[in-house]
């Protein structure tokens, strides 16, 4: 039966509905983020539920998530049976179970073992209750017993067990970044990222205008002035300042492209994978309802979303298009180009805990293929003289710099443009923009800016 067909549990509705998320996204295949939208808009899974509870279950479900191969390895030091080898609803709720013993504080040990087996007796085959009573209850008892593996034998399953990785981004992050920085950007991924957000001058023209109607504290961060963390998340998403569209959550670095490509009023601007339109808004800004900006994407579903941000946003003259930008329907003769491509998210862990999980290393050769595809599909739209913006919130080579250096090896008309002439002095900024979580504030980002050559 699907995770989302089963009755809820009306004593716990916070942990049945925290199991429930995780049993969807167990097999890894979706996203979960629609359904911790269900959650927060109490439909679905979140149906009846109150703000208490939407919040326990949301904090239960992305901690599990997050720390999932950990729980499992704290599981597998006090199981007789291979964890791997249990039914999936036993696993959630031992990872429950184990992620409230060890990462929460306020829940007593004995509700979090006992709430667990009540989850197994509702929900896993029978007998199973009593298996995750004796894991939890050992697991409580013998905690100083956990050993992981070895640090200096092997490195990358230590640092893969302890933060929780797959141990394929850790192999390759530790070859490419060494053991401290690969540390710091493990341990950014597994730390709540802050809620951040954008001003829109569409609808606000000044912080002083918005930081009345916000109902929390806003603080100024990142590289692109403009964005602001906020200190109570939950506050400001429910405030006019958000729902009236004054401001956008945007992360701080997601800003870069766009102001690494910085149109100017007049100009002929196209936004080629743009929903849900984080970019374009900050495009639309920059234009000003002037000259001519075209908003596409391949999802027409996405688009939809984009049509209702663009109205809350209040962004003008707005042209929206379903085109698949490998193949655009567009006639040459932009000024401005930017390809925000589809990528492998390696940059944005912290933000989408289940996403780590759902990656493999053989998607990244079909990725590059698609971006290079679309790279080469933009730059023939620029008209000469025109600047393009490659971007992704990846962190791999592979979708990154090789695209970009393949590209220009074949394409004599381009020509790069390095990052640090506009962000000098920045060590993100070299020829490429490329932040790193743990490295700087924010998430990851890659931008290269190109040029065609006036004939
Ligand atoms: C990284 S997201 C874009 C985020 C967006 N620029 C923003 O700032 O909100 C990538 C987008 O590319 C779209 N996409 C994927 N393949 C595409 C293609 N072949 N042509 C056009 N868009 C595509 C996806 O639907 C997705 O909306």
């Amino acid at each position: 039966m699907p995770a989302e067909a089963l009755p809820p549990l009306l004593t716990d509705p916070a942990r049945t509905a925290a199991l429930r998320l995780l049993q969807a996204a167990e097999d890894g295949t979706r996203p979960l983020d629609p359904l911790l939208t269900q959650l927060d808009q109490g439909v679905g899974l979140g149906a009846g539920m109150d703000r208490r509870d939407v919040r326990l279950a949301r904090q239960l479900t992305l901690g599990c998530l997050r720390w999932r191969l950990r729980l499992d390895w704290i599981a597998g030091q006090f199981c007789s049976r291979p964890v791997a080898a249990l039914s999936p609803w036993a696993r959630q709720a031992l990872r429950l179970g184990l992620y409230q013993l060890f990462w929460l504080d306020r829940v007593p040990d004995r509700a979090a073992v006992h709430t667990s087996v009540e989850l197994a007796k509702r929900f896993a085959p029978p007998g199973t209750a009593n298996l995750v009573n004796a894991v939890l209850r050992r697991a409580q008892r013998e905690r100083q017993r956990i050993e992981y593996p070895s640090r200096d034998e092997d490195p990358v399953a230590h640092l893969a067990c302890r933060h929780s990785h797959p141990e394929w981004l850790v192999a390759r992050w530790l070859d490419r970044y060494g053991v401290e920085m690969t540390e710091r950007l493990l341990q950014a991924n597994n730390a709540e990222a802050p809620l951040c957000v954008r001003l829109n001058p569409q609808r606000a023209r000044s912080f002083d205008e918005v930081a009345g109607l916000a109902g929390t504290a806003l603080h100024a961060a990142g590289p692109v002035p403009g964005a602001f963390i906020a200190a109570e998340a939950d506050v400001l998403l429910a405030s006019p300042a958000c729902t009236g569209g004054l401001l956008l959550v945007q992360d701080m670095n997601a800003a870069l492209p766009a102001a690494l490509l910085a149109p100017c009023p007049g100009q002929r601007v196209l936004d080629l994978c743009a929903a849900p339109g984080g970019k374009t808004a900050q495009l639309a800004a920059a234009v000003d309802g002037t000259g001519l900006l075209v908003s596409a994407d391949l999802s027409v579903t996405r688009l939809d979303g984009l049509r209702r941000n663009a109205a809350r946003l209040g962004l003008a003259n707005l042209n929206l298009l379903a085109q698949d930008a490998r193949r655009p329907a567009l006639r040459p003769g932009f000024d401005r180009i930017l390809a925000d491509v589809p990528c492998s998210a390696t940059g944005v862990l912290g933000r989408h805990p289940d996403a780590r999980w759902r990656r493999r290393p053989e998607q990244l050769a079909g990725l590059a293929v698609r971006q290079g595809a679309i790279l080469r599909a933009a730059f023939a739209l620029l008209a000469p003289g025109g600047a393009l913006v490659y971007s992704t919130c990846s962190l791999e080579p592979e979708e990154n710099a090789e695209v970009v250096a393949d590209f220009l090896a074949r394409t004599p008309q381009a020509e790069l443009e390095p990052a640090r002439g506009f962000f000098p002095g920045q060590r993100w900024a070299d020829d490429y923009i490329q932040t790193i979580p743990g490295r700087e504030p924010g998430d990851g980002c890659f931008a290269a800016r190109l040029r065609r050559r006036s004939p």
